[in-house]
């Protein structure tokens, strides 16, 4: 088979797989698989399957990222240096690292994550069944942890690949009281070698990362697939608003002080705040009311704080903003407000060679490519603090994401399976 042979039968496979991962889910009707869980150790099972299929050789770090390996060796491909000097000829083979999260969000969608580890996997199976190697080694991550569901804090497996995990980390507890220390031993990993699956800089070329784009822009523009160029910048904070729990029916409205109503309050100010302060999104996801009875005042309530921007200084700003906003909502109502900032991530620039060349591929592709921003966080942000990072983006039906109904279609996928095979092939410092 030639190497720029179409590949039909890989992008259905990466259909059928998704489908499979789809139904591994830690809650019945609905794909929700988080952090260390039991669904998470069945779907690394799985994926690791398919990458030993693919001729790699798989381990699982200390936090159960899943990592495959393809080694390099002499290459056949005459690939397509343009006469270039080539970055990767003559000194050490280096690695360049594939992936994407293998775990959700809850009541998920089934391709946001899995779709860039399995295109990754494709395509190595591709080179695989050709029976090619490249002039460096590839390592595909199914990173453990990206949407931070379990444990608020996010980006786990990144961070740790990256050198950026914070040990603090491991005493936060989940919904059941578990701590993530317990929680990764009892999956199998090991709290106390968190630091040896450090990756090393030097050893790698980078990292590049398929994902859904969980937006409109690609379908409006009617491609299948575009180059990312930077990825917003994102703060999550833990709130509670304290006040006083009582009766409800005999403590009068104008003596109470109920922190679900002071939380409302919160949750409308946020809104309109981000309504009126251009390229900010903020976002109140989760929100629970204590001791929590039809009868029982409110006494206390926790929520989550999301913020967004493109510009970082922008977005501090307006965190600081909000959280004055609710300190002042709670004092009104003589209650509390306090917060805890649980996520902190700066935007990040993608590469511009690795940008260049993916660009540059989608056109041969797809005829045209257009460049555009995450709003979403993604693996990549936290991977750029150690290997210059890029990203491709597949077509989303309708925008829609973190949601069952988000779809990519077929052919689609197989577009983006060709870009990051030719990529792979052509790959010498640029395209
Ligand atoms: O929340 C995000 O942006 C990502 O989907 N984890
Ligand atoms: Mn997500
Ligand atoms: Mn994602």
């Amino acid at each position: 088979m030639h190497p720029f042979a179409e590949m039909n039968d890989l992008a259905t496979v990466v259909m059928e797989r998704i489908e499979a991962l789809g139904r591994i889910s830690d809650e019945k009707g609905r794909l929700t698989r988080t952090f260390c869980s039991p669904a998470m150790r069945r779907a690394n099972d799985l994926v690791a399957s398919w990458m030993r299929e693919a001729g790699m050789n798989v381990r699982e770090d200390a936090v159960g990222n899943l990592i495959g390996r393809y080694e390099e060796g002499p290459t056949s491909f005459k690939g397509n240096t343009n006469g270039k000097k080539s970055r990767v000829g003559g000194s050490k083979p280096k690695t360049l690292l594939l992936g994407s999260h293998l775990d959700t969000v809850r009541d998920a969608g089934k391709f946001d994550g899995p779709l860039g580890v399995l295109v990754a996997i494709a395509c190595v199976q591709h080179l695989h069944d050709i029976r090619a190697r490249l002039p460096f080694a590839v390592e595909i991550v199914g990173f453990s942890d990206e949407e931070g569901v379990r444990y608020q804090s996010t980006y786990l497996g990144s961070k740790v690949l990256a050198g950026t995990f914070n040990r603090k980390d491991l005493e936060r507890v989940d919904a059941q009281r578990i701590t993530m220390a317990q929680a990764i031993h009892d999956f199998g990993g090991n709290p106390d070698r968190i630091g040896d699956a450090k990756m090393q800089r030097k050893n790698l070329l980078g990292y590049v990362e398929v994902h859904i784009e969980q937006g409109p822009v690609l379908e409006e523009k009617g491609l299948s697939v575009g180059v990312v160029s930077a990825i917003a910048g994102q703060k999550r904070y833990g709130c509670r608003f304290s006040g006083q729990a009582g009766h409800a029916g005999t403590v009068p409205m104008s003596l109470r002080c109920d922190a679900l109503c002071a939380a409302a309050e919160f949750v409308l100010a946020v809104e309109s705040f981000a309504r009126k302060s251009s390229g900010l999104v903020a976002t109140v996801g989760r929100l629970e009311a204590m001791p929590g009875a039809s009868n029982v005042i409110p006494g206390e309530v926790t929520l989550t704080l999301d913020a967004r921007h493109a510009d970082d200084r922008i977005r501090d700003k307006a965190c600081a903003k909000l959280l004055q906003l609710g300190k002042r909502i709670a004092a009104r109502r003589k209650g509390r407000f306090e917060w805890e900032a649980v996520h902190a991530a700066p935007s990040v620039r993608c590469d511009r060679g690795f940008s260049k060349a993916l660009d540059k591929i989608a056109k041969r592709h797809q005829g045209a490519s257009i460049s555009l921003a995450s709003g979403a966080g993604h693996d990549a942000a936290a991977m750029a603090a150690i290997t210059p990072v890029a990203m491709l983006f597949v077509r989303c039906k309708g925008g829609v994401s973190h949601h069952p109904s988000e779809s990519a279609s077929e052919k689609d996928v197989r577009v983006a399976i060709n870009v990051i095979r030719d990529f792979l092939v052509a790959w010498r410092g640029s395209v």
